[in-house]
């Protein structure tokens, strides 16, 4: 099976589209006078119409699913901006350059609200996804930004508040890929030879429906896990390759699932880019620590195995404490499935290994690809000698049954005092997961900052909990532009960022979605100067 078994064009929703478009004229100078644009002034590159809706799709033999699902067409632009994953519930992946225009013109057609969200892009204000934009059935959004992001792997989620949960486990997510002149000159591997890879855990019942139980107080602290795991909305997927070099492009997709991946036969998990695009140079390192909303790409260079020969992708185990929460700890086995209480399907812990995908070598196939000794060059106006305020300190807590972040749980519209940034200011941010524990619940998580990527600073780490770091620090991508940091138990994590371009009120929240729809979540405000 090439990768072309997997993605196929898009060929679909035409008569969709239509409707889409006439419908958008309506509601579009509401959206563009919110965002404080002048209509006229913006001449799109790139025109799509993107619509949520619900859909089936086959992923188990026996009934089909019932999912959420966006679908795409462009009207305007390359046919090729968008492409389908065939037989899969992910949105098609949008292909855009750095510098071009882009006008979305999104239709929701779900039961219920929901907005559209950018994960790791830089846009105005009222192109964030921002919950406070969420529109219902019926109802349209049009987007309108320019690409300003170097090249990556970005990926776009509904953002409604409460609901984001739900609304990426039942199907709604994509990824939205950047590329720039910089990266085409390096010439990676691309086309057949590029591999997506969208890590996402499900929990089907016995009638292939998704199952979705966060409510249960247990795992709404510690979020969601299921019990299969999906690569690009498929179960273990087998691809057929050739003896030369991929890019694997990963994204953990998941609810709250951290992924430690490893091939099977030590072939070193060889990182060029991050979050935020590539890397200066390389990192080789023996497996990938992936947490949910993190982005990676990786070289894997197949030229030296023998055709006929197979490798797998896995999660390799690694400690699980971090990720669970301190009551009922009994009835999470190691390593293995747990039943929790009050009749929660049996689920994959967090921390077990499990077999990811499998790659059979089968074309003997020359390649000349050589990966370059230096990726791209590090803007050195983001070195930290030149911060000289103190870190700006947000605490990560557990109180009042709730997960907090700055003291605080999500309000739609406020701010507080210590929310506010100035635009143009470069500002260290401090994440402080060491507060005392409340019934010993402290546990890790995946903080991520709207609108704009990041530099990590540093960490420090009490040692109680060095032992939890240790199983995953080897994977763990610090090197590169973030917008999705790890934060341990007991850890103070400080980032380094630049409040450029945008004023307005973006959020920063814990990427365990769970945690996030509980209200792990705040807004901080870019203050124009003397605004
Ligand atoms: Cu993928 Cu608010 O985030
Ligand atoms: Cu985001
Ligand atoms: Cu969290």
């Amino acid at each position: 099976m090439r990768r072309r078994d997997f993605l196929t064009w898009m060929g679909m929703g035409l008569a969709g589209a239509s409707v889409s478009l006439t419908r958008c004229s309506t509601s579009s100078n509401e959206t563009t006078k919110l965002a404080g644009n002048d209509a006229s002034s913006f001449t799109p590159d790139l025109e799509l119409a993107l619509t949520a809706s619900p859909s089936t799709v086959q992923i188990l033999p026996g009934a089909a699913t019932r999912i959420w699902s966006y679908s795409a067409t462009v009207m305007k632009g390359p046919s090729e901006t968008i492409e389908r994953l065939s037989g899969s519930y992910l949105g098609p992946i949008i292909r855009v350059q750095t510098g071009q225009k882009v006008r979305v013109h999104f239709s929701n057609e779900l039961p219920e609200a929901t907005i559209v969200h950018w994960h790791g892009l830089h846009v105005p204000e009222a192109m964030d996804g921002h919950p406070r934009f969420a529109i219902a059935n019926g109802q349209h959004y049009v987007y309108e930004f320019e690409v300003v992001n170097r090249a990556g792997t970005y990926w776009y989620h509904p953002h409604h508040h409460d609901r984001t949960g739900p609304q990426v486990y039942n199907g709604l997510a994509g990824l939205f890929l950047v590329s720039d002149p910089m990266e085409a000159a390096l010439k990676l591997p691309s086309g057949a030879e590029e591999i997506i890879c969208v890590l996402q855990d499900r929990t089907f019942d016995t009638n292939n429906q998704l199952v979705y139980q966060p409510d249960m107080p247990m795992a709404s602290m510690s979020g969601f896990l299921g019990d299969r795991i999906l690569v690009n909305g498929r179960e273990q997927p087998s691809l057929s390759l050739a003896t030369r070099a991929y890019r694997v492009r990963l994204l953990n997709g998941s609810n709250s699932r951290v992924y430690k991946l490893a091939w099977s036969d030590a072939t070193p998990m060889t990182v060029i880019a991050t979050d935020g695009g590539l890397l200066e140079r390389p990192s080789k390192r023996p497996y990938l620590t992936l947490i949910p909303g993190e982005r990676a790409e990786v070289i894997l260079d197949l030229s030296g195995h023998a055709t006929g020969t197979s490798l797998e992708l896995r999660s390799l185990p690694f400690s699980s404490a971090p990720f669970e929460m301190g009551m009922g700890m009994g009835m999470m086995g190691r390593g293995g499935r747990m039943m929790g209480s009050m009749g929660r399907q049996a689920s994959l812990a967090n921390g077990a290994p499990f077999s990811i995908l499998t790659i059979q070598v089968q074309r003997r196939e020359s390649s000349t690809f050589e990966l370059p000794a230096t990726l791209s060059s590090f803007d050195t106006s983001w070195q930290p000698e030149r911060i000289d305020q103190p870190a700006r300190v947000l605490d990560v807590q557990f109180a009042m049954m709730r997960w907090l972040l700055n003291g605080r749980t999500f309000e739609l519209d406020a701010v507080a005092p210590n929310e506010i940034v100035s635009l143009g200011s470069k500002e260290v941010w401090e994440f402080d997961n060491t507060g005392a524990a409340m019934m010993g619940m402290r546990l890790a998580h995946p903080l991520h900052l709207h609108g704009r990527q990041f530099r990590i600073l540093r960490r420090q780490l009490d040692p109680s909990s060095a032992a939890d770091w240790e199983s995953l620090r080897e994977g763990v991508t610090d090197d590169g532009w973030k917008d999705t940091v790890l934060v341990m138990p007991g850890e103070r994590v400080q980032i380094l960022t630049h409040f450029t371009r945008y004023p307005g009120m973006f959020l920063y929240h814990c990427h365990n979605l769970e945690h996030e729809d509980m209200g792990m979540m705040r807004n901080y405000r870019v203050a124009p100067p003397n605004g």
